[in-house]
């Protein structure tokens, strides 16, 4: 990458379970060894607005799906803006910057409960800020993450996460074909070894470093 070049921004989505942390963990060892300058970061994040949203995720503070939807667009405009370490200025300095989530997955998630058009509209500033050179979606069937998060959590609580992660996966597919030409997003067959989803996606990022 040449020095004066902006830094290419690496979106990763796909329902929990899917095997973004994973990924881009083999992901990261990969450009260390290539030499590219990267940043890893994830969403929501461990800002105040973030925490106020693992304490919504938690149990322990209840709020409107109106009032989660737009914890998540200020605590993703504060990690694009803040000045101390936000992303926006890294990239433009020419920094790889790749995110563990973004805007499609508030599309994907609070479109359980509010309609796209609400969130597509609330996410339009970060969208104007940074829109991802490419969203990497890891495709996994619900069943399967479902087994690789489950732990020993009850049953009747195992389904309605099963339940709800087929529907969320359900919302990411119609968001993209919603959004076919106005995002770039790659999609990766995740039900498969760790290796392997980790080669396509190096191709894949190959492609835009
Ligand atoms: P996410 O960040 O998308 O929630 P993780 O990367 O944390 O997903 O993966 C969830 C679990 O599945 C972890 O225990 C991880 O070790 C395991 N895992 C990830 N990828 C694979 C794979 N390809 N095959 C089997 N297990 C995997
Ligand atoms: P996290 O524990 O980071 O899960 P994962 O490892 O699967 O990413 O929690 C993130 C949760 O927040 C996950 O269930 C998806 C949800 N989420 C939204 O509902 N909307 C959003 O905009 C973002 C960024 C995350």
């Amino acid at each position: 990458m040449s020095a004066n070049r902006k830094g290419i921004f690496i979106a990763f989505e796909g329902i929990d379970g899917s095997g973004k942390s994973t990924q881009i963990r083999l992901l990261a060892d990969y450009l260390r060894k290539m030499e590219v300058a990267f940043y890893t970061t994830m969403e929501p994040t461990d800002s105040p607005i973030g925490s106020m949203i693992h304490q919504i995720m938690t149990g322990r503070m209840h709020a409107d799906p109106k009032v989660i939807a737009a914890l998540f667009t200020a605590d993703r405009l504060d990690h694009l803006l803040n000045e101390v370490n936000g992303i926006a200025r890294r990239i433009d300095e020419g920094t790889t910057v790749i995110m563990d989530r973004y805007y499609l997955s508030s599309y994907a998630y609070q479109s359980v409960d509010l309609p796209l058009e609400w969130l597509i509209h609330a996410n339009e500033p970060a969208k104007e800020i940074m829109r991802p050179d490419v969203n990497i979606f890891i495709d996994i069937e619900p069943e399967l993450a479902m087994e690789r998060i489950s732990g020993n959590r009850f049953q009747k609580e195992l389904f309605e996460e099963q339940s709800r992660l087929e529907r969320v996966r359900r919302n990411y597919l119609d968001v993209f074909d919603r959004l076919q030409g106005e995002e770039q997003v790659v999609v990766i067959d995740g039900n498969r070894s760790q290796e392997a989803v980790a080669e396509d996606i190096r191709s894949t990022v190959m492609k835009y470093l």
